[in-house]
């Protein structure tokens, strides 16, 4: 790449440059004064994207169920039969795919069967977060009033058009609950007594719920199992489901971040009973949380994060490269999964991502777990599911830890209020990605470079993802430098553009947040493109997020 000062000896003078059409002029002008490129090979196809990467999270935890999605039918606040109307429309504008649902942790002390039948009958329970409410805290979040049960969770999914993902718990209850759920859900109308049970709860029809969640975080609050004690737990809990002529998929309970003996030791226990054991599990699930800011003083869970609010430029930084680590971790446990899986039966199920903060900066006080999201939390998201977008051939699904009023939230909202947060805007952006066939694309950007406690560090200058419908190209960009631009020239190998839009995500201060009073501090702005040329000049915003959604001939 020619540096700029040469691009401009190059140009033409003014008096050349006025006989030019004005679509070579813009090509011309990103000859002379681009410091990146973009470069799309349209021939070699990744995979398809599959729209479940695109999925959510829902804990019974904090705010998340009751007051985020539930907020009774009773209410004053618009509802549908209880959920809130606001979520379930922006829920539609997204394309939401899959949401997770009960936890978590809270999964591996749940029984489902509190939370079905009559309402008025079902028991309060002491839910598994209680110990970290405040004693001025919401009553629901601290006793599980069990109002938001199976029904209510499927009726929810019903209505945003998303597949549900349930999952069970391995820890405290026995095998024979978990077949008596897959019954509930999914045994034909008047057939078995759950199935009748279910019809008193609104839904003749069976649920069909395909994905299942097989525990969670077994090596810690789902059972503290060792990788081969879950290996044989998840093979007696997986045998002879009843299938009801739904091909369920069955998710384990993967490892967290780089614990490659968690995966290693789960396959190699798995496939002792024989290689065919491979096509009982359909998903292996990914945790990574990016926590740890103290730049290497410390590995303690507590001390180690960061505000979600207050950070300086080196934090905007460093959160950054910790989400980064997504890369490594997609490839490495793909790895091990390969030595006994090398055909790759089994996919990556990325069921909670982001960042995670220190209390502190809750919208609603006290709500366990929530943080402000703020455009840096927008940045991690896009540059994270580009990650995605880059494997599709191995992670299958994925589900952004946690969807309202928790970690990295697509929404906040507390009684009748209610935001749409900047990630909630990156996932109206990216949701043009669903479905797409991932094509391979080479990023070419000077680095960033900044000060780490007095060590010079770098980081990439610029990334993203690109995916094609047919002849419609989906081009997502982070760029992640505070203050520089990035002038790119974006080209698709043999083919010229046609027309197309620019969405970016972006703002002048890095701390920028949605609040419920200013509701669109951040949010994205769309152009059209004029992009009649082979290679299109795009100048990228510091700090930002750009979708190019363009045409081709
Ligand atoms: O998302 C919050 C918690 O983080 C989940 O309950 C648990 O699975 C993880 O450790």
């Amino acid at each position: 790449m020619l540096p700029r000062r040469d691009f401009i000896r190059t140009g033409l003078t003014g008096a050349t440059a006025l006989l030019v059409s004005k679509y070579s002029r813009l090509a011309l002008h990103a000859a002379e004064a681009s410091d990146s490129r973009i470069e799309i090979l349209p021939e070699e196809v990744l995979g398809t994207i599959s729209p479940n990467v695109y999925g959510h999270f829902t804990e019974n935890l904090g705010g998340v169920i009751y007051d985020g999605i539930w907020v009774g039918e009773d209410s004053k606040i618009p509802n549908i039969n209880g959920i809130r109307t606001e979520l379930v429309n922006e829920m539609r504008k997204i394309k939401a795919p899959a949401v997770r649902f009960p936890g978590g942790c809270f999964a591996d002390s749940y029984d489902w069967k509190d939370g079905v039948g009559p309402a008025g009958n079902r028991p309060r329970r002491t839910n598994f977060w209680g110990d970290g409410e405040a004693p001025d805290g919401q009553t629901s979040h601290k006793y599980d009033p069990n109002r938001f049960g199976t029904n209510e969770f499927a009726h929810f999914c019903k209505l945003i058009g998303a597949e549900p993902y349930l999952a069970a718990n391995l820890r405290s209850l026995p095998a024979e609950d978990f077949y008596r759920w897959v019954e509930y859900c999914n045994s034909p109308a008047g057939t078995t007594t759950l199935a009748d049970l279910r019809a008193a709860g609104g839904s003749a029809e069976p649920f069909n719920v395909k994905y299942w969640g097989v525990g969670n975080e077994s090596w810690g609050c789902g059972g503290n199992f060792t990788p081969e004690e879950y290996a044989v737990e998840f093979r007696r809990y997986t045998t002879w489901v009843p299938r009801y002529g739904q091909k369920l998929a069955f998710i384990g309970s993967g490892p967290n971040d780089d614990s490659w003996n968690w995966t290693r030791g789960f396959f190699e226990e798995l496939v002792k009973k024989g290689r065919g054991e491979i096509r009982s599990i359909w998903g292996w699930a990914l945790h990574y949380y990016a926590w740890n800011m103290s730049r290497g003083r410390t590995t303690n869970w507590v001390e180690g994060k960061g505000e979600a609010l207050k950070f300086d430029t080196v934090d905007w930084y460093e959160i950054l490269r910790q989400g980064d680590v997504m890369e490594s971790l997609i490839q490495g446990h793909w790895q091990i999964m390969g030595e006994n899986d090398p055909e790759h039966h089994v996919k990556l199920v990325v069921d909670e991502w982001g960042p995670w903060y220190r209390p502190g900066s809750e919208l609603t006080p006290h709500d366990q777990l929530e943080q402000m999201i703020t455009l840096r939390d927008a940045v991690f998201s896009g540059a994270t599911l580009d990650t995605f977008n880059r494997h599709p051939e191995k992670v299958a699904m994925a589900a952004c830890a946690q969807l309202i009023n928790c970690l990295n939230s697509l929404y906040l909202a507390h009684e009748d209020r209610f935001c749409v947060t900047p990630v909630g805007h990156v996932f109206g952006m990216y949701a043009a990605h669903q479905g797409g066939q991932a094509v391979r694309t080479e990023f070419s950007a000077p680095n960033v470079s900044y000060d780490r406690d007095g060590k010079a560090t770098t980081f990439w200058g610029l990334k993203g993802s690109a995916s094609l419908h047919g002849k419609d190209l989906v081009l997502t960009v982070v760029n992640p430098h505070l203050s520089e631009t990035r002038a790119t020239e974006i080209s698709v190998r043999g083919v010229r553009f046609k027309s197309g839009s620019a969405t970016t995500l972006t703002n002048s201060d890095i701390h920028a947040h949605n609040t419920f009073t200013e509701r669109d501090a951040v949010a994205p702005l769309t152009k059209n493109v004029e992009a009649n040329t082979k290679v299109l000049a795009y100048t990228f915003p510091p700090a930002s997020v750009t979708k190019l959604a363009i045409t081709l001939e």
